[in-house]
């Protein structure tokens, strides 16, 4: 694969690359877009030639896919060494949806859920809307060495307030691939407190050369903590249009009730393009991911080189998967603040977002995701999506830093 060449997605539907989408968060419609979690990159091409073949056929009637469990289970065997059989996993229609329904089964109104934050903020969402409690559990921070971490001490008395913790493995934005350790340290918690471990692992597959995932089911087989892991093709192979998932339950009981009621609700069906999708993607998609992972590494790599050349006082988190990652602008935040407070009239437009994201897309044409997307404590920092060409990440990274130093 050459990833160098990333698409132009303007005018394909794209929520990423749409202008008002893009000038609610950055006051500018014109801002290049570097935020929503979709890559630029196309998918594999046995994916693509896959989902080629099915438009080709003209016939779109009900699908059946008897064999997806089981691919699902394979992927997970060769890219995680987990033996996870076939008939333990259930389809879910997206990873969001699957937390969703599971928090809704497996916990009651009122419930207290410990959220590592930052999060996604989705994760709020979900949790508020059903009616329960979001315990904001402030991951550790280090601005020295720009390195987010699982405070033990603190997580601890976070997970005695607790019901439920909806973990995020690899985390979002963070960057932290958690060791197994670390996972131990979660499940044993949540066994000895008799609370539920829900882990959202739609970025697992895309850690970088020299880290190692581990999916927390896989952990707590030796535990027996009530845990939940949800994964998915989407983030993986670029596919996240689709919205397809998988989850694997701790107990046969818990995973006989998610799919009754997923059934009852008529969601327990892949339609053809997801079902088409997901089955190449794990049957075919091992190298094309292998490629990815690798160039993933290398643009954070390229990041951080490029920052600390700059002196903007910008800086990338040590993020270890994905290709969303923090840049922590804490040692600048007071000044572009002052500039955007001091000039309200340029930066109408952008009530989706926050200081940051329309300083920076007004002064560099560059769309981010405001810190406090993923709660309100974290206003100085912005979420950078370099899954694209590092061409485009330099390019963008540039007008950032300028912009800075022109303050
Ligand atoms: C941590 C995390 N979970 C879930 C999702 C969305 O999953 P889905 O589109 O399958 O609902 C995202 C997308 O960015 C994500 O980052």
């Amino acid at each position: 694969m050459d990833f160098s060449k990333a698409a132009d997605r303007r005018h394909t539907n794209s929520i990423k690359w749409d202008s008002t989408a893009i000038e609610n968060i950055s006051s500018n419609p014109d801002a290049e877009p570097f935020w929503v979690a979709d890559m630029d990159f196309p998918t594999d091409p046995h994916i693509a030639e896959t989902g080629r073949k099915v438009a080709e056929t003209g016939i779109y009637g009900y699908p059946s896919f008897p064999l997806l469990t089981a691919k699902a289970s394979e992927w997970q065997r060769k890219k995680h060494g987990w033996d996870v059989p076939a008939e333990d996993i259930s389809f879910a229609m997206g990873l969001l949806h699957g937390i969703a329904s599971c928090m809704d089964l497996f916990t009651q109104k009122g419930d207290t859920i410990l959220v590592p934050t930052p999060a996604y903020r989705p994760f709020r969402e979900i949790t508020e809307n059903q009616g329960r409690v979001m315990v904001d559990h402030e991951l550790g921070y280090d601005h020295a060495t720009a390195s987010f971490y699982l405070d033990r001490e603190r997580f601890r008395k976070d997970a005695e307030k607790s019901k439920c913790i909806l973990f995020c493995s690899p985390h979002n934005p963070s960057g932290i691939v958690f060791s197994e350790e670390e996972l131990r340290f979660v499940l044993e918690t949540a066994k000895e407190l008799g609370i539920l471990v829900i882990s959202d692992e739609i970025h697992s597959d895309l850690v970088h050369p020299g880290k190692k995932h581990i999916p927390m089911n896989k952990v707590n087989e030796t535990i027996g903590a009530d845990c939940i892991t949800l994964f998915a093709p989407s983030k993986t192979f670029n596919i996240a249009g689709e919205h397809s998932a998988f989850v694997v339950f701790s107990s046969e009981e818990m995973r006989d009730t998610f799919r009754k009621r997923e059934h009852a609700m008529r969601l327990d069906e892949p339609s053809i393009v997801i079902g088409e999708l997901a089955s190449s993607a794990y049957e075919h998609g091992l190298e094309y991911n292998n490629e990815l992972c690798a160039y993933l590494g290398d643009n954070v790599r390229k990041i951080d080189e490029f920052l600390k050349a700059s002196n903007s006082g910008m800086k990338m988190v040590n993020a270890e998967a994905s290709f969303v990652a923090f840049l922590d602008c804490i040692d600048v935040y007071d000044k572009v603040k002052a500039e955007v407070e001091a000039h309200p009239e340029k930066y109408t437009g952008g009530k989706g977002g926050g200081i940051l994201s329309r300083f920076f897309g007004v002064n560099a044409s560059v769309a981010v995701n405001d810190g406090t997307w993923f709660g309100d404590q974290w206003g100085r920092f912005v979420r950078f999506n370099y899954g694209t060409s590092i061409d485009r990440v330099l390019g963008g990274l540039t007008r950032m830093t300028e912009a800075l130093k022109a303050l």
